[in-house]
């Protein structure tokens, strides 16, 4: 069982610092070695928490309305190489986020490895309380952390390469093979893409309706079966309830066992290369951010198996 971990402590998609100080604080609880010793994962980690500061330019200036767009843009170009490098080798790719913005990273690459090695195209399971698929021109905020699902898809494009050119074809994943799970909080411009995109996405509401055990049998059914899956999973799909410490919350979100749930059925397909963990900002918690924190470690382990007979 081979893992490769990727921690990066980067917050430039979104105003708020702090969430770049996840990745070391879930560390810090414990989380390598649990997956070694506990999860019996061989794992394959840098030790290092990457600020990817060499690369990020001093100069970066909103370009088509999108706030640090060469800083993000070079993060996630270099992740994208080391998650792909990581997935190439045929290991399972956790990365320990920082904000969404990283998924650009994260999913390019593993989208573009999965191709190379399967042949096939990688479905995406978005569990989110926001759908992040504003494009540049759509965005309110301008925070490219509620953009990343835009530019993995192609609905955003640009040439220019610092701003996210790099992004090729074959690092795209399809809106046909996307699925979101735990949508409360949706920007006008992005509802109009989810409707004409008939993109699949599962509200609260919709978990309100059926039940969680339901959503997910439809969610995984819309994927069908033998089609590998990357899950992103933002910790503020759970409820600020059990996830407080975060940079977006939004009440009426997921309870701690739904999001456990969530990543116990996508593990039990047997089907999941990747995992991101993101969103997740120590700072904002009054008391150490322990329960946010605990919470993601929870949705890891059960991503990975742990509480499954
Ligand atoms: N829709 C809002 C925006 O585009 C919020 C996005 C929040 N995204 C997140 N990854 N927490 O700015
Ligand atoms: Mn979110
Ligand atoms: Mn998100």
């Amino acid at each position: 069982n081979e893992l490769g971990l990727v921690a990066v402590g980067f917050c430039g998609g979104q105003g708020k610092s702090g969430v770049d100080a996840a990745p070391m604080a879930l560390i810090e609880s414990g989380l390598v070695e649990q997956l070694r010793e506990e999860l019996e994962f061989n794992v394959h980690y840098d030790g290092e928490v990457h600020q990817y500061a060499e690369i990020i330019p001093k100069e970066d200036p909103d370009y088509r309305n999108m706030k640090n767009p060469r800083a993000v843009s070079a993060v996630t170009q270099a992740l994208s190489e080391q998650v792909y490098e990581h997935a190439r080798q045929g290991r399972f790719v956790l990365t320990l986020g920082g904000d969404h913005s990283i998924a650009i990273g994260t999913i390019s690459g593993t989208a573009k490895a999965i191709r190379e090695r399967t042949g096939r195209e990688m479905a995406v399971i978005w569990v989110d309380a926001h759908a992040d698929i504003n494009t540049p021109e759509t965005s309110d905020s301008g925070n490219i952390h509620g953009m990343p699902v835009a530019f993995l898809t192609g609905l955003a494009k640009e040439d220019k390469e610092d701003c996210f050119g790099w992004i090729k074809d074959d690092q795209r994943v399809s809106v046909k093979k996307l699925v979101y799970i735990g949508l409360r909080d949706i920007d006008r411009g992005e509802k109009k893409i989810l409707r004409e995109h008939n993109i699949k996405a599962f509200s609260m509401h919709d978990i309100d309706r059926y039940g969680i055990g339901k959503v997910m049998d439809m969610a995984l059914g819309w994927i069908g079966s033998d089609t590998p899956i990357h899950l992103s999973f933002d910790i503020d799909s759970l409820d600020p309830m059990w996830a407080p410490s975060t940079g977006t919350p939004v009440r009426g979100g997921l309870t701690l066992r739904e999001g456990d749930f969530i990543a116990e059925c996508v593990h039990e397909t047997g089907s999941l290369v990747a995992l991101d963990l993101v969103e997740v900002n120590p700072s904002l918690e009054a008391h150490g951010a322990s329960e946010t924190v605990r919470a993601g470690i929870s949705i890891v382990r059960c991503g990975l198996g742990d509480t499954l007979l």
